[in-house]
């Protein structure tokens, strides 16, 4: 084919795995792209031959480079597209609007057409650098309309879709204006997967009373013949990648050093998030304020240390949590701490994944409360690094995890009081409980790692469109 590139697999993504940063001497370096889908895809990519377009978070025009066994192409967003796309409607409309509305979407016109100039952007990078045949893969609601305009460009295409994050009733979606454009940009794939079967359905649902197409349990019959399944592919983790690390002796000599520097408290509880309102950091803390000041908990012997990483701080959400949190922290450290004894350990930062692991085997409950969230990592991290079969994980009934780690101790995050019990019985459980809560919720990360999902998505879109283009082998 004509104006067709070399790459078999083509990753499409908003964002590279490394994000362009300045350092304080004003010269230009790369670091770790921030969230879940980076840690996720990241090992995939390397496992396999292929690219990965994406933007590498700044307005500078970078050419294509070679990083750690990955070969990355990246897409400039302008200052405008980075406000309208970026902070506008990718996370100023769809991510609130995909996250039970836990704050309110805006719904802006120039927004839009912003969204619709970058992903055709995204779309045409796509078709330029994929083989005859090739497979590529589009991930995350920032560019849902790219299946489609990939199709239009490449029909020779094997194209398959995935959504990080959860899918939104038929209620919440149909607020949008440009509902249609977002179904029919999807259905360009010939996979779309999701984190939870219920997505799938809701999507499939849509797309029948929406579109008007036929379905048919998860398939979706075009009119020009062409057939789309939408699938569940609960994500994981590069789950031994993680494990190993959590074993090397600097991990564990810095778990000691942590627990020593927060001066060897009976129990230490950790929270991990990017600093985002859907995480429910603000209700997690606050409950276990309430434990400190209803005496159920002493300084002395107990710590909460939460690390959040800056995230999407030009939107105003952010900044007004960030402003809450802080100042959260701040009256809970006043009122209830002691000289050398916070009450919580607070840490505003982004840290390297040895840190990560040493936070984790350093945890003894581990605390991911989200109002919503398509799967959470984090819960999965914390499970594949405790080997030893020790440490509690409390857990929210609505992230994606809770489908598969049933045996943590699971809670309702808009419900204080439940939490509070919940933190206290997992701060409090017997030891054979924790072992085998925590054993049987190992056996599920181990074998079902990000390996394991790739293997499934990629082996699935094969089978959808086997008349097309070659077979992409994690
Ligand atoms: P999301 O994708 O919404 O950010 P996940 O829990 O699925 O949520 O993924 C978050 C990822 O970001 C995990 O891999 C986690 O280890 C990483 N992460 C979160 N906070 C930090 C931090 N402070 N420093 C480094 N990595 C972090
Ligand atoms: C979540 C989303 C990703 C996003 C990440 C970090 O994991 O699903 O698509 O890349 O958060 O957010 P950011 O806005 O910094 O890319």
């Amino acid at each position: 084919m004509a104006n067709s590139g070399s790459a078999d697999l083509v990753i499409v993504a908003n964002r590279l795995p490394v994000d362009r940063v300045t350092n304080p001497d004003g010269s230009s370096g790369w670091r770790r792209s921030p969230g879940g889908l980076v840690t996720a895809v990241e090992p995939v990519m390397r496992a396999n031959d292929g690219i990965w377009i994406g933007w590498p978070g700044t307005d500078e025009d970078v050419e294509p480079f070679h990083d750690q066994g990955m070969d990355l192409v990246p897409i400039a967003l302008s200052e405008l597209e980075i406000e309208e796309f970026y902070e506008g409607f990718a996370n100023a409309t769809l991510w609130p609007l995909y996250h039970d509305v836990v704050a309110k979407p805006e719904f802006h016109r120039e927004w839009w057409d912003a969204y619709v100039r970058v992903n055709r952007r995204f779309a045409e990078q796509a078709a330029k650098c994929a083989a005859e045949g090739a497979t590529v893969w589009v991930h995350d609601y920032q560019l849902q309309l790219v299946p489609q305009m990939l199709r239009e460009l490449r029909p020779d295409l094997r194209i398959g879709f995935f959504l990080h994050i959860p899918f939104p009733p038929a209620e919440l979606f149909q607020q949008l204006p440009w509902r249609r454009q977002l179904l029919e940009g999807l259905l360009g794939a010939d996979l779309v997967g999701f984190q939870l079967p219920g997505a799938a359905q809701n999507f499939v649902r849509l797309v029948r009373q929406r579109v008007g197409h036929k379905t048919h349990r998860d398939l979706v019959y075009l009119p020009d013949g062409r057939t789309v399944r939408a699938a569940a592919f609960p994500i994981s983790i590069d789950a031994e990648g993680f494990e190993t690390l959590a074993r090397s002796e600097e991990v564990e000599k810095r778990a000691t050093e942590i627990r020593d520097a927060l001066g060897n408290p009976s129990k230490v509880f950790l929270g991990v998030d990017r600093l985002d309102y859907t995480k429910g950091i603000y209700a997690r803390l606050r409950a276990f304020a309430e434990l400190i000041a209803d005496g159920e908990l002493d300084v002395e012997d107990a710590v909460f240390v939460q690390v959040a990483t800056p995230s999407r701080e030009e939107v105003e959400q952010y900044r007004i949590l960030r402003d809450e949190i802080d100042r959260l922290v701040g009256r809970i450290n006043g009122d209830l701490g002691r000289i050398g004894r916070p009450a919580i350990s607070y840490l505003h930062s982004s840290y390297p994944r040895e840190e990560m692991a040493a936070l984790y085997r350093c945890a003894d409950v581990m605390v991911v409360t989200p109002y919503r969230d398509g799967m959470n990592l984090v819960a999965k991290e914390y499970v594949a690094c405790r080997f030893d079969n020790r440490g509690a994980l409390v857990l929210s009934e609505f992230a994606g995890a809770a489908e598969e780690l049933r045996q943590a101790w699971l809670v309702n995050p808009y419900d204080i009081n439940g939490m509070k019990s919940a933190l206290l019985e997992a701060g409090r459980a017997e030891d054979k409980d924790v072992v085998r809560r925590m054993k049987a919720m190992r056996k599920q990360v181990m074998e079902n790692d990000v390996a394991a999902w790739a293997d499934s998505f990629l082996a699935e879109l094969a089978a959808v469109r086997p008349d097309h283009g070659k077979t992409v082998r994690p």
